[in-house]
Order: C-alpha cells, then structure tokens, then sequence
C-alpha cells in the first residue's frame, strides 16, 4: 500500500506527499515537490527531521544503540573482522571471500607509498602546525598529484581513487607526525598488516628495529573499524555536499577532514582527555559535573552525549574494552585518567541531569585513553580519526555519485535580513 502524508497550509490548502520505507528505521516523507506545489520550505537547521539523502551503507538506531554496518552489527564486526574487511565490506556491500580479501588487501598494500615530491610539500609547514592543519592540506594537495584518475563519471578512475586514499592515508598520517617531531619519514612495508604498518611507520626510527606489538596493533585496529563510518554525521555530510558539485575526492576527502577537526565532532577525544586533565582527581569530579549542569559556565561533558545516540552508544562499550586490554597489556591498570574516567562516567549515569536528556559515554569517552596509552599524542587523536573515517567518506562518496537521484546539494533559508533599501551616498551616511 502506497503510503502519503497529508500537509495542512495556514491557508486551508491540503497537500499530499509520499511516505518512502527503507529496509529499517524511521519513515521519510518525500518533500521534495514542496516548494513547487506550495511556494513554502520547510525549515530544519542541524538537518534535526531532514534525510539527505538515501544510503545502504551504515544504520544506526540511535534510541535502542545499535550500529551496524551494511547489516552487520559493529560488535561481531569488531570481533570477528580487520579493518581491511571492514573497508572491504563498506566499499562493496559484502564481507569478502578469502581469495577477494587476499586481493584487496594486495591491491592496498601496493598504493602505500606516496608520490616522492610529496614528502617535500610538508617543508612548507611550521614544524608545530597542527598535525590536522597538515593533513588538510596535504590531502588536499593528493589532487595535484594523482591526475590521472580524476574523472568522476568514470567507474574505475573512482576506484583507482578510493584504493590511493585508503592506502596512502596511513603513510601520510604518520608524515604529518614524523614532521612534527623532527624525525625522519618512515617507509610503509609491505609484508605488514594496514595498521602494524602504520603503527611502524609512526614508532619507528631508523636507528632501531620496531617491535610490533599484537595486541596494541589489535586495538589500533578496533579503533579503526568503529570510527571506520557513521553515516551522515557533519563530515560525511561535508563530503557529500563538496562531491555533490563534481569536485574531485581527494579536494572532497579534505574538505571532510577539516569538517571533522571541530571540538564537538571529531576533535572530541582530544578535549575528552583534556577535560580528564583538568579535573585531575576523582576528588574533583562532583565540583566539575557541578559545572557542568550551571549552564552559564559552558563547559559540557566532553565524551559524553550524541546527536543520534540517546542510550549507549555501542561503540563506546567496545571502546571500555579495548581500553581494559591495552592497560593490561602495558602494565598501565592503575592507570590515573582510566580510572577517573571510569569514576566519572559511574557518577554522570546516575546524575538525573545526564538520564533525563539521555546523555550516555560516547565512542570518544575511552578512545583518547587508548590512543595515549598507544603512544600516540593528544594532537594526532582527530588524525587516526580521519584516517579511519576515509574508507567510509568514500564509501559514501561513491555511493552518492552511483544514485541516479543525486544532485547538486543547495539548501535553502529563511531570510529574515534587510528588505530591498537604497544607498545612501557616503558623506549623508
Ligand atoms: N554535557 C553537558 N550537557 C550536554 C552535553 C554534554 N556533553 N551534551 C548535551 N548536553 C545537554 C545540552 O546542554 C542540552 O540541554 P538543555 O536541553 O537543557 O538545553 C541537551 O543536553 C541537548 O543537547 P544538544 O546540544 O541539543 O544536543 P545535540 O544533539 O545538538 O548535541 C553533541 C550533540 C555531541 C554535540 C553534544 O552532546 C556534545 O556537545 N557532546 C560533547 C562533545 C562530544 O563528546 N562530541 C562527540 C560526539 S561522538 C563522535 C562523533 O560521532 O563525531
């Protein structure tokens, strides 16, 4: 049965409009015939009611936790698959055979390394930049480099794309922090897996062999898989809009990472471990969480809360027990900020300020303490986001370009500035 919803005008007309089902989750009403039949928009900054788009990729139930990618649940993801299988599956739809996953992985491993000049367009920045600073840029600069599959309309340019943005994002992240600690780049190798590569090309130093570290590396690559896509959160979103005008993926890639570098999206675990920082104490909790509820001090729970997310979000059960594995692992379960983490996140869920806006530990509450206890620092956290998030940017990205419904992203205002007025000349202003 066709589904319709009926829209009632201040003006008494009655308009009709299709009700679309996806597979699961919440109808849509199809608006897209509103302003031609009515002469009205309808108004929803922060996209609160608004589908974008449509997508098969990532679905989140944001009131029951759940997350899954492409069906599949983000706990049997985390637990049964690499990060490789997971861009595997998010690229095409389905989890890969043996002989499927022995190519991709191949096919990854051979783009690793990145255009030779390259290396010198990092000399064009201070040495303290930013690290997220640098990889705008020279995500951003990928565009100059990789001419030769550029043509959008093209299925395997697209490709070529999507595989040198996957490959090369590790090699370019670990510049981005070689650069900044004055230390030499490190080749990726090949006979490594994606993230032990990674985590040698960021540790290693030519004076030394680096020692890969199984369940470090395992974590690292849980951390991966769970920031691996989100649907269409602010980034995605800014990818999508960028890719929506033609623009090439890797200017749409940068235009993504820049989105994610803001404090309440990506940037939120460097702020989580900071705030962790500033409390100091478990003494100091209830004076902090006490701030927090006086709503002209402006400080939030950094880690805590989620647009769509309005009970546990799953990825941040996960994230805990990532967190437990990698402290024991380092011998660090004493650790100071873990444990006042955990004190905290205990006192907020039973604040009724939290429960009754249904404020939960998000995927970034645990994910800085992991990343800390790595060995990797505070300014690279929203980096390793990035790199994670690409397969899913493109992803999204290609799914966009293959959608015979996609056009060019041009929200519309409502304006409420001057009405038409004439200049005054200068001297009677
Ligand atoms: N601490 C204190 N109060 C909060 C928090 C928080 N972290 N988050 C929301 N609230 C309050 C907010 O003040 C408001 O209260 P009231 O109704 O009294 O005005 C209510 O809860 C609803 O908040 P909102 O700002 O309308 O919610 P939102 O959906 O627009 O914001 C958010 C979502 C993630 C921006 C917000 O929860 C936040 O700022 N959290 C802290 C930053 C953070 O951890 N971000 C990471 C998000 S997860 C990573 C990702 O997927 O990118």
């Amino acid at each position: 049965m066709d589904k319709k919803a009926t829209l009632t005008l201040h003006d008494g007309r009655k308009l009709e409009f299709p009700v679309l089902s996806g597979s699961i989750g919440p109808d849509v009403v199809d608006i897209r015939t509103l302003y031609g039949k009515a002469g009205v928009f309808t108004y929803d900054p922060g996209f609160l009611s608004t589908a974008s788009c449509n997508s098969t990729i990532t679905y989140i139930d944001g009131d029951a936790g759940v997350l899954m990618y492409r069906g599949y649940p983000i706990e049997q993801l985390a637990q049964h698959c690499n990060f490789l299988e997971v861009c595997y599956l998010l690229l095409n739809g389905e989890l890969p055979n043996a002989k499927q996953k022995s190519e991709f992985d191949g096919i990854v491993t051979h783009h690793t390394m990145v255009h030779d000049q390259l290396s010198r367009f990092f000399n064009g920045f201070r040495r303290d930049a930013h690290p997220m600073a640098v990889l705008v840029g020279v995500v951003g600069a990928l565009s100059a480099f990789y001419h030769d599959a550029l043509d959008i309309s093209d299925p395997r340019h697209r490709t070529i794309s999507a595989f040198r943005l996957i490959a090369k994002l590790p090699t370019i992240v670990a510049m981005a922090y070689k650069y900044n600690m004055g230390q030499p780049f490190i080749y990726p190798r090949n006979d490594l897996s994606y993230t032990a590569n990674f985590m040698r090309m960021m540790f290693a130093v030519p004076a030394e062999e680096y020692k890969v570290n199984d369940v470090l590396v395992r974590a690292l690559d849980r951390i991966f898989i769970l920031h691996a896509d989100h649907e269409q959160n602010a980034s995605t979103s800014t990818v999508r809009l960028s890719g929506s005008s033609g623009a090439n993926p890797f200017a749409c890639i940068a235009a993504g990472i820049a989105c994610l570098w803001g404090p309440a999206h990506g940037g939120a675990n460097e702020a989580c471990l900071q705030m962790l920082e500033d409390i100091g104490d478990v003494s100091k909790i209830g004076e902090f969480i006490g701030k927090v509820k006086d709503k002209n001090s402006g400080v939030r729970l950094m880690g805590f809360g989620h647009r769509v997310y309005k009970n546990h979000d799953p990825r941040a059960k996960l994230m805990r027990e990532t967190c437990h594995e990698v402290l024991n692992e380092l011998g660090l379960h004493n650790d100071r900020l873990f444990k006042l983490a955990v004190a905290l996140e205990k006192i907020a869920l039973e604040d009724p300020y939290f429960v009754e806006r249904k404020l939960y530990p998000n995927v970034d509450f645990y994910s800085g303490i992991v990343q800390r206890a790595l060995g990797i620092p505070v300014s690279m956290f929203t980096c390793i986001f990035s790199l994670a998030r690409t397969v899913g940017w493109i992803a999204q990205w290609q799914e966009m370009i293959a959608d015979p419904e996609y056009k060019i992203g041009r929200p519309r205002q409502l304006y409420r500035g001057a009405q038409r007025r004439e200049i005054v000349p200068l001297a009677k202003r």
